[in-house]
């Protein structure tokens, strides 16, 4: 995004998530506004003839090294005699304990629809519109920002829907928070006084649309000199993303470059403390 240039013309005033279709495997991208309760996944593809097996990854965050932990590993495996999937959680590097279900209504060459269904404390999934498991949250629902899909499968379309008002527990019907483009109060370059300052655990939540030819954008943490000693860049020339220090210094981030021309993208920035 060019700086002082409108995010103008948009299609709509405000736009959830939108929903992706026939994606390259494998397919990463950020869930935007991250995982709660009465939120749902949809996905809808086919498993190839020869498949032996595919993932579904709720994954918190989506750096490749260190490996991000994956809260819902979802494995269909087709290539032993008695089909089945594997749910798993990944923590600090390590595998859980598997859980394991037989019956697997995938099958090879037929096309399917899966139903993720986030309650309080476990996710259902649905096969083809029959429940199929449940599977109990051993890492919290609110550290998961990114979805990744990997392995024999080809996907036709992904949803992401904040609409059931079944979800056990909740009170209030979900919503989705609007991203509210064309306001004045948006034009770039954009800043804002954090009043409290920084603290550790804090997020920051940043949300935008790409523009049509985008060269580069930046978003930095300044202190009251004006100083940057935080800065990230996103490079479209070549799809990279970095830390730039206060010298100009770039340190690649090790992750999937998940920022496309005319689409959505959402940045969580998260303060840890540095022990
Ligand atoms: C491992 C496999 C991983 C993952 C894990 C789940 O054996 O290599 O990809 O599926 O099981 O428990």
């Amino acid at each position: 995004m060019a700086p002082g240039e409108k995010l103008d013309p948009v299609p709509d005033s405000f736009i959830l998530q939108p929903p992706t279709f026939y994606p390259v495997v494998p397919y990463i991208t950020t869930i935007f506004g991250g995982l709660h309760a009465g939120k749902m996944v949809v996905l809808q593809g086919a498993v190839p003839r020869d498949a032996r097996r595919f993932q579904v990854d709720f994954q918190c965050g989506c750096s490749l090294d260190p490996r991000p932990d994956i809260a819902i590993h979802f494995n269909p495996r087709f290539h032993t005699t008695r089909p089945h999937v594997i749910c798993n959680t990944l923590h600090a590097g390590h595998w859980q304990m598997e859980a394991r279900w037989p019956g697997l209504a995938l099958q090879r060459g037929a096309s399917f629809l899966i139903l993720f269904l986030f309650g309080n404390e476990a996710v259902k999934v649905s096969v083809n519109g029959q429940h199929f498991l449940h599977y109990r949250y051993r890492l919290p629902l609110s550290r998961v920002d990114t979805l990744g899909i990997f392995g024999d499968i080809s996907v036709q379309a992904v949803g992401f829907l904040n609409i059931s008002p079944f979800a056990e527990g909740s009170r209030e019907y979900p919503a989705g928070h609007p991203l509210l483009l064309q306001s004045p109060e948006l034009e770039l370059p954009c800043s804002r006084t954090l009043p409290q300052g920084l603290w550790p655990g804090q997020v920051i939540i940043v949300r935008g649309l790409v523009l049509q030819e985008p060269k580069d954008f930046t978003l930095s943490l300044r202190d009251e000199a004006a100083r940057t000693p935080v800065m990230l860049r996103a490079s479209f020339a070549d799809r990279t993303l970095a830390w730039v220090s206060p010298w100009g210094r770039k340190t690649l981030i090790l992750a999937p470059f998940l920022f496309h021309p005319q689409r959505f993208f959402e940045v969580w920035i998260e303060l840890i403390l540095n022990q």
